[in-house]
């Protein structure tokens, strides 16, 4: 296990929206102390990259501006994903002066029925955002926050990344597009309803599209992040990059082993408020040279970035 890279931090469970894959909805309703964020901010200082966004829409936390301000006078990387509907120009110029480096803005279809089905907004209302964005942040003579696309890949829109690629192109994004695959984990599908069982992709399907996908990117010249997390390439990670050096810090500051680690149970590395980091770290080990088993909820076979080897 190597140093920690990168730090995810969940500031709140909270939404505006209700997408239909999102486990996040069934989740206790709730933001994070802001003592958490600071607590994890300073025993992680030499940590580059943070991404502060959890199971909730990051901009609903009242304290978000302060969490990303916190972290850049630390000097570090701050990225978050949104979904792209709360900004209006009063938050967007808070955006523009937090200096957070990039914005990643959630697509499924660029076709305002089935956004509407998959995710209950506007997908015009989207759009004309990203533009506000984009002509605020040319008056004020910015290049940052950077503005992404992450795309969660399903049956009924595999057939869309390239219409995404175009729309990203079109509107003059510039923070790259990052894609993945609706999650497979036993703890997702639990919530799934029949809209979204019927949506999983096969493994063959995964790695055809892996395949597709890429060469869209690198033909369109469009930057592939699609490991949002650490910016690494996962088929050249000898495991997976969050074991190896990444940790995610859910909404009641529970050290988790990834992103895709939503339960509090026996499992987690330790509270960051109660255990001292070096206590967090001790369990990482334990858990990454197998002396603790994984729970049957979290099996590191199903999941996506293993896939991506
Ligand atoms: C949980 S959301 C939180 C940030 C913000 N509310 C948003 O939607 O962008 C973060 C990312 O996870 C994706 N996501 C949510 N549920 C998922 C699932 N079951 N499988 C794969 N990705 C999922 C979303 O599409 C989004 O890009
Ligand atoms: S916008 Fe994000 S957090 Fe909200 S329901 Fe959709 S995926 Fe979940």
């Amino acid at each position: 296990m190597g140093k920690i890279k990168f730090v995810q931090i969940e500031p709140t469970t909270r939404c505006n929206y209700k997408c239909v894959f999102c486990c996040g909805r069934y989740f206790d309703q709730v933001d994070m102390d802001f003592q958490i964020f600071k607590k994890v901010a300073d025993s992680y200082q030499d940590v580059e990259k943070f991404q502060i966004q959890g199971e909730g829409e990051p901009l609903l936390h009242p304290q978000f501006l302060d969490m990303v301000k916190y972290a850049k006078d630390m000097g570090k990387t701050v990225q978050t994903i949104s979904n792209g509907s709360l900004f209006t120009r009063d938050r967007i110029i808070g955006l523009l002066e937090s200096k957070i480096d990039t914005i990643y803005i959630s697509i499924e279809a660029p076709d305002d029925k089935m956004f509407r089905e998959i995710r209950g907004g506007s997908y015009e209302k989207l759009i004309s955002n990203i533009k506000l964005f984009l002509e605020l942040r040319e008056q004020y003579q910015l290049q940052k926050p950077v503005l992404g696309f992450a795309v969660t890949i399903m049956k009924s829109t595999k057939g869309m990344f390239e219409e995404i690629i175009d729309l990203y192109q079109s509107l003059h994004m510039d923070g790259g597009i990052t894609y993945h695959f609706l999650n497979k984990l036993p703890f997702y599908i639990r919530y799934y309803g029949d809209k979204v069982d019927n949506q999983l992709l096969s493994r063959a399907e995964t790695k055809l599209l892996i395949h597709e996908n890429d060469r869209l990117l690198a033909q369109k010249q469009v930057i592939d992040l699609s490991d949002h997390t650490t910016g690494e390439d996962y088929d050249n990670v000898g495991n997976c990059a969050w074991l190896d050096h990444g940790i995610y810090v859910n909404v009641r500051g529970n050290a988790m082993r990834c992103a895709f680690d939503k339960e509090d149970n026996e499992f987690t590395y330790g509270n960051v408020m109660t255990e001292p980091v070096e206590a967090v770290e001790a369990r990482k080990s334990q858990f990454v040279n197998g002396a603790i088993p994984q729970p049957a909820t979290l099996n590191c076979e199903k999941c996506h970035v293993f896939r991506r080897k």
